[in-house]
């Protein structure tokens, strides 16, 4: 295809604005898919995706269009996830394309993902087309809206189209505006092959797929290409274009984007960002690249029943292969035996990775607390990364310990302004700006990540009711008084329980993690002291009294069929229990013990 008939795009947007409705939309009125073969969310492939309607991993469409006027056009849909956690996922993919539709809900106006999202667009030099979306909707009030969008985001929303994705009305206008309105992409096919790697994952039957956009010169099947920075080769096996499904073509030439096999072992061998050229005649200008993006939230993930525990690595290694940005390394905890200590790109993945190991695996896990990266600097000059806080070197040898802060970005309408500035100082947060997107308040917070990364968001919702968006990025490492606070039941040190937290706050969280617990852990025929220590001292305790009856005693002896079955209910509770010396702990405990409320 010419590239004056080509339109690399993507559609920005806050979460639920509508996006993938509006994909689906594009591809169903350019007869894209066959009618019969249009499924909700086209373009959400995992099963976890759907069911949580969040998209995780940048998808990528083809879509051939006429337009009205009687061209044909090739127009390159790239989907980015919406979730904080990938905010690094949509920064590259925007690399790749040279527009953005920016959706907007009319109902609802401009969100934290909103403007986190236009912003990497705006970096990307995209030209933006704003889209006013559910305009179906009663409470939809489109001039409320693009008056906004021009006020807090600054560009220009006099011609923003109107559109309903869920009946189809002004798809074709989009359309339109796509051709019209954003660049073709540029490049030279005489040149030396020059390609963005723009995704990769691990598909059952091809093996590695790598998403690749070309900018300069043409690759075909049978190729010899190599990836810059790695210096690996490969011969092209395969090369194709998603319609969405893989369709196999001869050649990718200048601004198209599709993707090629070349039996490339595992998805860890291919860099995103990388350059791929020719090893035969290789540009010299190779693409600056991108910063790998690297896990911030660790935890444990042990099984319940340490026989799964070779179960367990081939899941993670599994998984580990399809996601780049998942690591993995084995560790041994007292209390649970053998497990992973695994990182994520934050709480969102973590949760996902849990859930297909439990569902696709089929194995019972307990998730030790999430924790961040903690620069632990000792007295010896040495600098430890600290991703367990069980690994917490003894204090006497520490000079300083360092966390790591985010700029969080919230929007809250005016009624729960108090809530959010409260919930924020709680957490330690320090308050950078508080002005005004259009009506509603825009707060930024200088916070600590591990403030963060256990239930903020969470509460953040729950405090606003929904109301309030989030959006949040690293800024970087910052000294405070960190000690670790371990705790112990029955004179046992639980190691997964031990978390690192702030001086100051060490009695509150040691208090209230002491109550959950007594709470979580059933009553054993024995008294069970509860006790949260920094160092050697006990800052918190609780007794978990003795069970005096039998459990049974209460149905009174007779039914037999009543005493069977709570006795059967009390073995089904139990599978999903952990033995600390003398004492049972159920599963869920190692979760909720640490959430604040
Ligand atoms: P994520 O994938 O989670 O980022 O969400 P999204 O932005 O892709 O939103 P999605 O397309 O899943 O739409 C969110 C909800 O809004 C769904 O229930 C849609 O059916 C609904 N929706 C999308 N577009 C319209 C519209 O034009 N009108 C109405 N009434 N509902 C819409």
């Amino acid at each position: 295809t010419a590239l004056s008939h080509i339109r690399n795009f993507s559609i920005v947007a806050h979460i639920d604005h509508g996006k993938s409705t509006l994909a689906d939309r594009l591809i169903q009125m350019t007869n894209t898919v066959a009618e019969r073969d249009m499924k909700e969310q086209m373009l959400d492939a995992m099963d976890i995706e759907r069911e949580r309607g969040i998209t995780i991993k940048a998808n990528t469409v083809r879509i051939d269009y006429t337009a009205l006027n009687g061209e044909s056009y090739v127009l390159n849909l790239i989907d980015t996830p919406g979730h904080v956690d990938f905010a690094y996922e949509v920064s590259r993919s925007m690399r790749a394309v040279e527009g953005s539709l920016l959706v907007v809900d009319s109902t609802q106006g401009v969100e934290a993902q909103t403007l986190a999202n236009v912003y990497q667009a705006i970096d990307a030099d995209h030209e933006i087309v704003p889209v006013l979306n559910k305009i179906d909707l009663p409470a939809s009030d489109c001039d409320r809206v693009a008056e906004q969008i021009e006020d807090v985001i600054g560009i220009d929303a006099s011609g923003a189209i109107r559109v309903s994705a869920k009946t189809g009305q002004g798809i074709t206008e989009t359309l339109e505006a796509i051709v019209h309105q954003l660049p073709a992409p540029q490049g030279d096919r005489n040149a030396a092959l020059k390609a963005m790697l723009v995704d990769s994952w691990y598909d059952p039957y091809l093996g590695v797929v790598v998403l690749v956009r070309i900018m300069d010169g043409v690759l075909k099947k049978g190729d010899q290409i190599r990836m810059m920075q790695t210096g690996a080769r490969y011969g092209v096996d395969r090369i194709g274009v998603f319609r969405p499904a893989m369709t196999t073509v001869d050649e990718l030439g200048p601004g198209e984007i599709g993707f090629i096999t070349a039996s490339i072992k595992q998805v860890r061998d291919t860099k995103v960002g990388d350059t791929i050229t020719h090893d035969k005649k290789q540009t010299d200008k190779p693409l600056p690249g991108f910063k790998p993006s690297v896990p911030v939230v660790f935890c444990g993930l042990f099984p319940v029943d340490s026989a799964e525990f070779e179960d367990l690595r081939d899941a993670i290694e599994k998984l580990a292969l399809n996601d780049a940005s998942f690591s993995y390394e084995m560790e041994s905890s007292a209390a649970l035996g053998f497990g992973f200590r695994c990182g994520f790109l934050g709480l969102l993945h973590l949760e996902v990775i849990r859930d297909r190991i439990e569902r696709e695996y089929d194995i019972e896990l307990i998730t030790t607390a999430p924790s961040v990266v903690y620069h632990v600097f000792m007295k010896d000059g040495e600098m430890i990364e600290l991703h367990n806080p069980a690994d917490m070197p003894d204090l006497s040898k520490v000079d300083h310990v360092e966390e790591p802060r985010i700029k969080a970005t919230i929007l809250v309408p005016d009624d729960y302004l108090g809530d959010v500035l409260k919930l924020c100082q709680d957490r330690r947060g320090i308050q950078q700006e508080l002005t005004y997107a259009g009506s509603r308040p825009l707060v930024v917070y200088d916070l600590p990540l591990n403030e963060v990364v256990f239930d903020f968001y969470d509460r953040l919702k729950s405090v606003t009711k929904g109301y309030a968006s989030f959006d949040y990025q690293m800024i970087g490492y910052r000294q405070d008084n960190l000690v670790k606070m371990s705790v112990l039941v029955n004179d046992e040190p639980v190691d997964a329980l031990s978390m690192m937290v702030h001086r100051d706050r060490a009695e509150m969280r040691g208090r209230a993690m002491c109550e959950k617990l007594k709470d979580l852990i059933p009553r054993h025929m024995f008294k069970i002291p509860i006790q949260a220590a920094i160092g050697g001292k006990v800052i918190a305790r609780e007794t978990l009294s003795a069970l005096r009856k039998d459990v049974t005693a209460k149905c009174y002896g007779g039914d037999a069929t009543r005493k069977r079955k709570l006795l059967e209910k009390q073995k089904a509770g139990k599978k999903k229990m952990r033995q600390f010396g003398k004492v049972e702990i159920p599963q869920e405990a190692f979760i909720s013990a640490l959430k604040m409320d």
